[in-house]
């Protein structure tokens, strides 16, 4: 089994944990470090209704470019959290920089931890974290405990469109585990 910091190192492609002290500098120059900020805002916006109301969380939130992007332009309520101390004091800098510190928490934690505590959320944000919270059947039973009645988890992760990648679902995979885990 994967400890914590072989999974954090993993989910910044890191090969090996020794890098860890050293990803802060290293992502120094980038805000957004998975998830396309766009991409989600175009997925919620297309498909959900939001209003000032809705509770955002937004799980290894990184630097908070999702969460920030969601808060400023859906005026909604978000909560990021991530295990590197760096990343969220950037993203309590930029909430503030772009005037939506009144919408955004931000915090250092383990969403390993998190996901027992965090409950009643309108929407799950878990984009490109990868194994953190163990296989995906695992991940999304997870999830469900942080996300309300009728919420919605939006994932961001790659599925696999032959059979030689055994590493990554297929399409036909993914539908089944979100169906076999309503
Ligand atoms: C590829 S980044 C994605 C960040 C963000 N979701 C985005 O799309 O910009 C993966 C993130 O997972 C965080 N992470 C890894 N393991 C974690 C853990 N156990 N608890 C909290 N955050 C974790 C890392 O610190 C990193 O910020």
């Amino acid at each position: 089994m994967q400890t914590v910091e072989e999974k954090l190192a993993k989910s910044l492609t890191a090969e090996s944990i020794e890098l860890i002290p050293y990803l802060p500098y290293l992502l120094q120059d980038l805000w957004e470090l998975g998830s396309s900020p766009k991409d989600m805002l175009d997925l919620i916006t297309r498909h959900l209704r939001v209003s000032k109301q809705t509770k955002v969380l937004d799980l290894a939130c990184g630097k908070g470019a999702v969460s920030i992007h969601l808060a400023r332009r859906l005026g909604c309520l978000v909560k990021g959290i991530d295990i590197i101390p760096e990343f969220i004091g950037f993203a309590i800098n930029k909430a503030q920089e772009f005037g939506v510190e009144e919408l955004c928490e931000f915090k250092v934690g383990d969403i390993t931890e998190s996901v027992k505590t965090e409950k009643d959320y309108d929407i799950v944000v878990y984009g490109a974290v990868g194994n953190v919270l163990g296989n995906w059947e695992e991940t999304i039973i997870l999830l469900k405990n942080s996300v309300k009645k009728g919420g919605y988890i939006i994932i961001d992760d790659a599925y696999r469109n032959d059979k030689s990648n055994a590493k990554y679902l297929s399409r036909e995979q993914w539908l089944k585990l979100f169906n076999d885990k309503g």
